[in-house]
């Protein structure tokens, strides 16, 4: 089984750059033309989070149309930037999308459960799991004992870049680390947010970030590094699962480079 995840895709009306500077639809044509001529091709993309810039339904309707060349199921979950409503009012047909206050839902269909969380505090750039996502969590993962991955937008972890750690997952983070150190079938947490490529051992599990498809936040490690984007190379992450090995996950640069040669 082999997943794709893209993250952080910012999506603005159709001829607006996300912050007067980037073309993040463009940046997302190239990541589903990347993802398509993968070899093999994945067979499910997650998309975690800040699908849009700003919640709007013109986004949603631009981000679907951007996302309609890809022939397998894509999921979706919403980031800090998007807003539920919306979200899925352009996505009637995505039937996983369940209704109600939380975006969140399960993916059993293949050797790897897919468990989807909410993490979205609508105004706010932090993360929440508040009391009933996490009991949801808690049945779900009851359930099943096959090897699961959760995904969701905001990391649980302190990643050294001040500005995403003061937003991060910030409510329910411990008693979520609790639930999972409980489940060593939890093979991973993919996250996005940060738009840089990260991993923690985290309660026990893999807690991992994945990069933008456009923009990166710079590499700001010092406490008073400021809140900097660059434009260093997006990269789709790329979690293969083989049954006697386990869950491998590389990150697939997108764009051209020199190569390939011979070694
Ligand atoms: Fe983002
Ligand atoms: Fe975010």
């Amino acid at each position: 089984m082999l997943i794709a995840q893209m993250s952080d895709t910012h999506i603005r009306p159709k001829g607006v750059l996300a912050m007067g500077r980037v073309d993040t639809a463009g940046h997302l044509a190239r990541a589903v033309a990347h993802v398509i001529a993968l070899r093999p091709v994945p067979e499910v993309v997650l998309v975690t989070g800040d699908l849009v810039d700003a919640g709007m339904a013109e986004e949603y309707a631009h981000l679907r149309e951007l996302l309609a060349p890809l022939a397998m199921p894509v999921y979706l979950i919403p980031g800090n930037h998007d807003l539920r409503d919306p979200l899925r009012a352009a996505f009637g047909d995505h039937r996983y999308l369940p209704p109600g206050d939380f975006i969140q839902y399960v993916v059993d269909d293949g050797p790897v459960r897919l468990v989807a969380l909410d993490t979205l505090t609508p105004g706010a750039p932090h993360g929440e799991l508040c009391a009933r996502r996490l009991d949801w969590l808690e049945e779900r993962l009851t359930e099943s004992g096959k090897p699961t991955i959760l995904f969701m937008h905001h990391p649980p972890f302190e990643c050294g870049l001040k500005e995403f750690d003061e937003a991060r997952l910030n409510v329910g983070a411990d008693r979520l680390g609790a639930i999972v150190q409980r489940r060593p079938n939890v093979e991973r947490i993919l996250c996005g947010h940060v738009h840089r490529p990260i991993q923690m051992r985290w309660a026990g599990t893999i807690a991992s970030v994945a990069p933008s498809t456009a923009h990166q936040a710079t590499l700001g490690l010092s406490p008073d590094a400021p809140l900097m984007y660059s434009m260093e190379p997006p990269a789709v992450a790329l979690h293969q699962w083989r049954p006697g090995v386990g869950l491998v996950t590389h990150l697939s640069y997108i764009g051209e480079y020199d190569g390939p040669y011979p070694f």
